[in-house]
């Protein structure tokens, strides 16, 4: 599980200080899928940097399953807005990439099957730049999960797609949490993408970040849930309570 504890992130010193966030405290249990929600620049990113081993706190602490975050853990993947793709690899060799780098060998038939979950098979030697938009998200998503990773910590992952692509990969992504059983936690400023994907939304307040409100949201974990009154009562509820901030 995740546990932020009264969290403080500080870019920089002095009179040029930035602060990102400010006694942030956060728990997600083993298996839950939380969505984050916030002001553009309020620190979503930054709280995801953090918990990823890439960023020190300035105060208080990360913690995963009980350990305080003190680098890049193996049991740990990042999906970032930008699949972040390598232009000169294949399809193929963009998913192996994460599992390579951390010395992962025989790991064909995971990434195969990674593949062939996000719908991905046949068009494994295909080139980055041949694929569509929602094509190249989705061999992002493959690259993380083939780490079978028990976090796995999402930065917008479906920004800036059309909103049936967009649909399409929140429909994966739930399918994919209910089968492989990780802990997530999506950053999103899609209202109707918190409430579809997020167990629990988390509110944070413009910056520097801080929990203004959990959102219970327990009619998530179905493709029909999407559309009903209660999914549309928990969007304007969310939207309330950002106030249009964001
Ligand atoms: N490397 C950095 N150096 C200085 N300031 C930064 C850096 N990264 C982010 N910031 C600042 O920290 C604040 C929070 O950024 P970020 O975590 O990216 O917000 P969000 O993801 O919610 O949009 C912003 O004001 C941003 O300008
Ligand atoms: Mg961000």
């Amino acid at each position: 599980m995740i546990e932020l504890a009264e969290l403080s992130i500080a870019y920089g010193r002095g009179p040029s200080k930035v602060s990102a966030a400010e006694g942030l405290s956060l728990f997600v249990d083993s298996y839950e899928l939380v969505a984050v929600v916030g002001p553009s620049g309020c620190g979503k990113t930054s709280v995801l940097m953090v918990l990823a081993g890439l960023l020190r706190p300035s105060q208080g602490q990360a913690r995963i399953y009980g350990e305080e975050v003190r680098g890049i853990r193996r049991d740990v993947a990042l999906i970032l807005q930008d699949a972040g793709l390598l232009p000169w690899k294949t399809v193929w060799q963009n998913a192996e990439l994460a599992l390579r780098i951390q010395g992962q060998k025989d790991s064909r038939e995971r990434v195969d099957e990674v593949l062939h979950q996000l719908g991905l098979t046949g068009f494994e030697s295909r080139f980055p730049g041949e694929l569509s938009e929602g094509m190249k998200r989705r061999v992002g998503i493959a690259r993380a999960l083939a780490l079978q990773p028990r976090v796995l910590l999402m930065d917008e992952p479906m920004a800036n797609l059309d909103s049936l692509t967009r649909e399409h990969i929140q429909n994966l992504i739930l399918t994919l949490w209910r089968e492989m059983g990780f802990t997530g936690l999506l950053v999103t400023h899609d209202m109707e993408e918190a409430v579809f994907l997020g167990q629990r939304i988390a509110v944070f307040s413009p910056r520097p970040a801080r929990v203004v409100e959990i959102v219970d949201n327990p009619g998530m974990g179905t493709v029909e849930y999407r559309g009903t009154p209660e999914f549309m009562a928990k969007v304007a509820h969310l939207r309330e309570v950002l106030g249009g901030s964001s």
